[in-house]
Parts: structure tokens; C-alpha cells; sequence
């Protein structure tokens, strides 16, 4: 495996690769969710490259960039174990030098939600990932299906700057008892971690309840947010059944994804379920 810093080195490198080549981007702290996407790109592609990059961009002034989970040396040898070929680590300053001015501004997809509660972060999101997107040029990139909306902005993004990657969305990995692997499950304190898989029981009774028949929206909504909030450490932010593509309110019809953000503690968990 090569590990590249620059954009410079990353070009040479990958203007050598076998094709198709796949790019897996992240913020490191890799898990089995991470891994999932490194293994669909390595059945899938000739050559893999993964990029480690905690993205300032799409944090928030009050959310927790210092804090996020740094594993550098961990990642290194998993993505080793995988059989990655290429590791991209750059710094801030490679991806931001003194002053950088330009920046993606999505709308759209990236409104509601994660949009509605986290203003800027998907221009944060777009913005490296186009940068990513341009830098390694990739026939595919993979992304995880756990953060649907971020899939939605960015089949967005590059259908929208035509930016000639395809992109793939793989299922979401969990742990035995449904919780939906994230490196943030690592805050949770082992009471709040024993409550913490309601939220995808909770979606998952909505799917049930869609399976027998249940198409209304409002009624798949509340029965979801019913269940976390029947959970005395949990409290649900929002539960919106939503067209998978457009994040618009599901009108009843076609593909719907149920999401949902809840707080568990000072935890702030995301999960969804597609029902089709
Ligand atoms: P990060 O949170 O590190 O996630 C990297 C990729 O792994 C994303 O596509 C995410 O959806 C996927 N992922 C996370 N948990 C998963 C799980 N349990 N199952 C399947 N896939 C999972 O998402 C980001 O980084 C950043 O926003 C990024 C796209 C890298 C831009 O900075």
C-alpha cells in the first residue's frame, strides 16, 4: 500500500493505477462499517484508494471536530489488512491552503434534516467531496447507505457538476443488537449504550408495519417515534419518511426512506431504513 499526502503525489500515483479504480473517503476512526466499503471497492475495482480526511468543513462551531476519534496508526494497518493500494492523507492545509476561497453551496436534498439541523454542513460535505472526486478521479466512489442523506447530496453534486464518477451506496453494517456502527457509539456510556438500539428497533417496527400494508406517512412517523420515545434515555429529534432521492416528505408513492436522529445522552444518533 502507498501512502500519499499531497494532491501532487496522489495524481502521480494514481496515474499509473490499473482501472477501474475505486475511492473510499472517510474521516478515519475505521470500523466495520468503513470496511464493508473498502471490500465492496476491492471486489469491485482493480485498484482501491481510501482517503483519511477529518473534514473541518463540515463541522459546526459547536460540534465536536477536536474531539472526533483519531486513529491514524489503527487505520494505516487495517486498510494494510484490506488490501487497499492507495491511503490519501492530507493535511488541512493541503486541502485548504491560505486562501482558499472556492466552495460548493448545495440545496435541494441537502436542505431538510441533517441540513435543517446542521446549517453548512453539506456545503462542507460537497466541497471535499468534489475536491476528493476531482483530485483522484475515480470511476467509482462508495459511500454508506447509514448516512442516506449525505448519498442523496452526493448523487446530487456530481449529477449536477457532472462529475464523471459513479457513485455507489452499500447497506448499513450493525452491531449484533441492530445499533448501526458509528465511530460516535464510542461516547455513548454503557447505559446509554444498552438503551441505544432502539432507534433502529423503532425503524424497523415502522418497516414492519409498511411490510403489512401501512403507506401513510404520518402514521409510519409517529409509530417510529413512539417506540424512542417510549425509551426513557432516548429522545427522538426527528423521524421523517422521505423520497430517498430528493429528501422531499414521501408522498405515499415510489421508494420511501425512513430516517431518523435521536439523542441519546449527548449523543446524537442517525439511522434509516429504505421501505420499498
Ligand atoms: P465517515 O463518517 O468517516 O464515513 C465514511 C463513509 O462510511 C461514509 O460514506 C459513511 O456513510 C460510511 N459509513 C459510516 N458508518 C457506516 C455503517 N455503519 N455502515 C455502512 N457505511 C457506513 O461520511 C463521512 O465520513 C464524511 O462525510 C465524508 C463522506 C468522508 C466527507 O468528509
Amino acid at each position: 500500500m502507498r501512502r500519499l499526502s499531497t494532491v501532487a503525489e496522489l495524481r502521480a500515483a494514481l496515474r499509473e493505477a490499473p482501472r477501474p479504480l475505486g475511492l473510499v473517503p472517510t474521516m478515519g476512526a475505521l470500523h466495520a462499517g468503513h470496511v464493508s466499503l473498502i471490500r465492496a471497492a476491492r471486489s469491485e475495482c482493480a485498484a482501491v484508494a481510501v482517503s483519511i480526511f477529518v473534514n473541518p468543513r463540515q463541522f459546526g462551531p459547536d460540534e465536536d471536530l477536536e474531539r472526533y476519534p483519531r486513529s491514524p496508526d489503527a487505520d494505516l494497518a487495517l486498510l494494510e489488512r484490506e488490501g487497499a493500494d492507495y491511503a490519501f492523507t492530507p493535511s488541512p492545509e493541503e486541502m485548504y491552503p491560505p486562501g482558499f476561497a472556492a466552495s460548493v453551496h448545495i440545496e435541494g436534498p441537502a436542505l431538510p434534516l441533517e441540513g435543517a439541523a446542521r446549517p453548512s454542513h453539506f456545503d462542507g460535505v460537497a466541497t471535499v467531496v468534489a475536491k476528493l472526486l476531482l483530485q483522484a478521479q475515480p470511476d467509482r466512489a462508495y459511500f454508506g447507505q447509514k448516512d442516506g442523506q449525505q448519498v442523496a447530496v452526493i448523487r446530487r453534486l456530481v449529477r449536477d457538476l457532472d462529475i464523471p464518477s459513479e457513485i455507489a451506496a452499500l447497506p448499513t453494517a450493525r452491531e449484533a443488537d441492530g445499533l448501526a456502527v458509528s465511530s460516535r457509539n464510542a461516547y455513548l456510556t454503557a447505559e446509554e449504550r444498552s438503551a441505544a438500539p432502539v432507534v433502529h428497533r423503532a425503524l424497523a417496527a415502522a418497516r414492519d408495519k409498511f411490510r403489512a400494508g401501512q403507506q401513510n406517512a404520518a402514521e409510519l412517523e409517529a409509530a417510529c417515534r413512539g417506540i424512542i420515545e417510549a425509551s426513557p434515555l432516548a429522545s427522538a429529534e426527528y423521524v421523517a419518511a422521505v423520497d430517498p432521492e430528493t429528501m422531499a416528505p414521501w408522498s405515499g408513492r415510489g421508494p420511501c426512506m425512513l430516517a431518523a436522529a435521536a439523542r441519546i445522552g449527548n449523543v446524537r444518533l442517525l439511522d434509516n431504513v429504505l421501505l420499498e
